[in-house]
């Protein structure tokens, strides 16, 4: 049987180059290479425990599905699918959550540092935390257990939601007898390593980012804003800079190679900036069109996700149905 990769993306807005570097591209890549069954999908409804307002929510989905397509997700080699769309998932979430420990979600992290800082702040322990977030532990292990997935491709954050997840697995499979694979995190180093405009970390909430399809002008600007020394054009300079970091993110080997042999020879950090501007906008501007025709065809979109949807409820109904089997669901 075919091994089961799978990762869930959370629709929570534009997606800028270090979730693109970080997160986007290595999934991207690790479902090229690997020779198992990957599955990519849209964790829609875990957005819901922050994320009230209706529009933001379609346009995030929305965009998300566009952004990964136009980065190279080819939905002929995945199963690409909304979590929304799959029933199945929340069947089997609310069974689990009849096995899952109140204690193992106390100790989840997400809840447990709200928890802790409400009681810091002197407030209720469980002030302003809803039920969707408390339980999103168990709805995770749902979408990774329907699918049947051995591997779990996720960012280190994520690390003890898997763990979680293989904990409930075990104790329905002791409960009822063998029904889950138990699966296996993956680590993706990269994530949270691409630097942002001010040299800390790439982050939304730095206000310090690029977004990935943002327009020609908009980069050409955020690339201007980038924080460089005071040297003088002609001098030689250092590549351990945040301009150079950042350049190489788009830059081949060849191209990387030149502009080393520049920083030795000395040049201006407008030229670099001219150069690193040109450089990302010839990386991007071929996704970007394709952002764009996504963009203007959301049928499409929604035609991909629709197979997605089919696919993956094929499988998830073989795995519900052995679940319902198995506690006793008796059809009379
Ligand atoms: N919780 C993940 C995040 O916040 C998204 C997610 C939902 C997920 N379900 C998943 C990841 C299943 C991997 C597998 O990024």
């Amino acid at each position: 049987m075919e091994e089961i990769i799978l990762t869930g993306i959370k629709p929570t807005g534009k997606i800028h180059i270090g979730n693109y570097f970080g997160a986007v591209k290595p999934a991207i890549d690790l479902a090229k290479q690997q020779n198992a069954k990957a599955m990519f999908f849209i964790a829609d409804y875990h957005a819901l425990n922050y994320l009230k307002d209706k529009n933001k929510f379609s346009e995030y989905t929305f965009d998300l599905a566009a952004t990964w397509l136009a980065c190279g997700l080819d939905e002929s080699n995945l199963f690409f699918y909304r979590q929304s769309d799959i029933p199945e998932i929340f069947e089997i979430n609310w069974i689990l959550s009849n096995v899952t420990p109140k204690g193992l979600m106390n100790r989840a992290h997400a809840y447990k540092s709200l928890a802790e800082e409400n009681i810091k702040n002197g407030k209720e322990v469980d002030d302003g935390i809803n039920m969707g977030l408390f339980n999103y532990p168990i709805l995770m292990a749902a979408d990774i257990l329907s699918m049947k997935a051995k591997f779990v491709p996720v960012g280190e954050d994520q690390k003890q939601h898997v763990e979680i997840t293989r904990e409930i697995a075990r104790i329905f499979n002791n409960l009822y007898g063998e029904t889950f694979i138990l699966p296996e995190e993956k680590i993706n180093k990269n994530v949270g390593l691409v630097l942002g405009l001010d040299g800390r970390k790439m982050s939304k909430s730095y206000n310090n980012t690029i977004e990935l399809f943002c327009s020609e002008e908009e980069l050409r600007k955020k690339i201007n804003k980038i924080v460089t020394d005071s040297s003088n054009p002609n001098d030689p300079k250092n590549t351990d800079c945040l301009i150079f970091k950042i350049f190489s993110l788009f830059a081949n080997d060849n191209q990387r190679k030149e502009m080393e042999k520049r920083f030795k020879e000395g040049i201006s950090w407008g030229d670099v900036k001219k150069i690193t501007f040109q450089t990302a906008n010839d990386y991007i501007k071929p996704m970007r069109e394709k952002y764009m025709f996504y963009k203007n065809n959301p049928n499409k979109v929604e035609e991909i996700l629709r197979k997605g949807c089919e696919e993956a409820r094929n499988i998830a109904k073989i795995i519900l149905n052995k679940v319902r089997q198995n506690i006793g669901k008796y059809n009379f």
